[in-house]
């Protein structure tokens, strides 16, 4: 990965779109929507209709060319209004157009999957309220952090049914906490159930994206996630190529274990440069996230994964005050190795953007992040994970609508 700047001029994107057709996978992933429909989610007959040839070779097979193009991703539901990770986030994701919406997954101490970002569930519920499970408080070290707090693993699906989830971010989310304490952690089974409700109600697909959270970690305690998740999406019927499931780790052994068991689409995430998954700690391998971006660990990668979620730094990366430095050229090369990419993670706050597109000093204020969600569609990407699905909706239509799209 090398950086270059990129030319923002729309005629400069159109030019680029029109002469893409040969240069790599997900270039013409991204020329596959030009002058057709966006193909809505249910609507199989909207996606035939796109042009011969122009359909992205790697989306092709794995279902995800029945999904618009570039995706919205409802990153934790909607989680820039409402404690994330809870059935309200979800349900106001799909009302604000959200194509996909996130899960992460963690295992209870009887088996169970829950949705939670992490087994540590100090942050996003009211477990410290509850005093009859002060006593389970305590220090683990989990992918070689020491962490003190709650854990999932520690408590029966029962218990952890009395806690409520709360909103994460309360100084940046005042607003958020007014929904406080309204819902329970869902099992990820009440996640797929809903998806299939609302699916048949709004008569259209709704997708899930899953994530397996400390993979090798649960493994070691004998509460393994990946089989388990299989299970959950063949009982779902969200399983195979037909299913409506991405699944996504930053280990890639989680992966490479799930391509054998579920014949979903997988995407492999990445933090930044100087990290490594954590398996790769376990077992020795040397390799950083720098060493996975380049050619040779894209071409790897390839090899069990269809796309990469990459934080939004590796591909326009920026410097110590927030500024943007030029693009690196990780999209080319991902999709000239066959890979989409779905970046992570598009927020409204001027906390969470690049300097230059905060507006004013409040940290917890808006800036445009309609520009720069429009920044990262222009720079090629296949779709991001969002906390705000309205304004990321918003930008794909500018996008869509400078490009001749619908
Ligand atoms: O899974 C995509 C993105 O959510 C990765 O980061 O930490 O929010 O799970 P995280
Ligand atoms: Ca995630």
């Amino acid at each position: 990965m090398t950086h270059r700047p990129i030319d923002q001029s729309p005629a400069s994107r159109r030019s680029f779109l029109r002469t893409s057709g040969a240069v790599g996978l997900g270039v013409a992933a991204l020329g596959a929507g030009v002058g057709a429909q966006p193909a809505f989610a249910d609507d199989s007959s909207a996606a035939e209709a796109r042009p011969t040839g122009t359909r992205p070779p790697v989306r092709t097979g794995t279902g995800l060319d029945r999904l618009p193009h570039p995706l919205v991703v409802a990153h934790r539901g909607a989680s820039g209004y409402r404690p994330e990770e809870t059935l309200g986030a979800y349900e106001l994701a799909l009302e604000l157009g959200a194509d996909v919406i996130e899960q992460d997954l963690v295992a209870t101490r009887d088996g169970h999957l829950v949705v939670r970002h992490e087994n540590n569930i100090a942050e996003t519920t009211d477990v410290a309220d509850h005093a009859e499970f002060a006593g389970r408080r305590t220090t683990k070290t989990i992918d070689g952090t020491p962490l003190t707090g709650w854990f999932t693993e520690d408590f029966t699906l029962a218990e952890l049914r009395t806690l409520r989830a709360k909103e994460r971010l309360p100084q940046q989310r005042q607003r958020n906490t007014l929904y406080d304490g309204r819902w329970p952690i869902p099992t990820f089974r009440e996640v797929v159930d809903f998806a299939n409700a609302r699916s048949r109600t709004l008569g259209r697909q709704v997708w899930l994206y899953v994530e397996t959270k400390h993979p090798s970690y649960f493994r070691s305690i004998g509460l393994p996630l990946e089989e388990r998740l299989a299970d959950e999406l063949r009982r779902g019927g969200l399983a195979g190529r037909r299913g409506r499931a991405i699944l996504q780790s930053f280990e890639p052994s989680s992966l490479q274990r799930l391509a054998k068991l579920v014949d979903n689409p997988r995407i492999q995430l990445l933090n930044g440069p100087t990290t490594q998954p954590y398996d790769f700690a376990l077992s020795g391998d040397k390799r950083t996230v720098a060493d996975l971006v380049t050619p040779a660990g894209l071409r790897w990668m390839a090899g069990f994964a269809h796309g990469i979620g990459p934080t939004t730094q590796l591909i326009a990366p920026t410097d110590a005050a927030g500024k943007l430095l030029p693009t690196t050229t990780l999209v080319a090369d991902a999709h000239a190795a066959g890979l989409l990419l779905h970046p992570w993670t598009v927020r409204n706050e001027n906390t969470f953007l690049p300097a230059d597109f905060r507006r004013g000093t409040d940290p917890a204020a808006y800036g445009d992040a309609i520009g720069w969600a429009r920044f990262l569609y222009e720079a090629g990407v296949d779709g991001f994970f969002t906390d705000n699905t309205d304004t990321s909706v918003l930008a794909r239509a500018d996008f869509w609508s400078a490009h001749g799209v619908g």
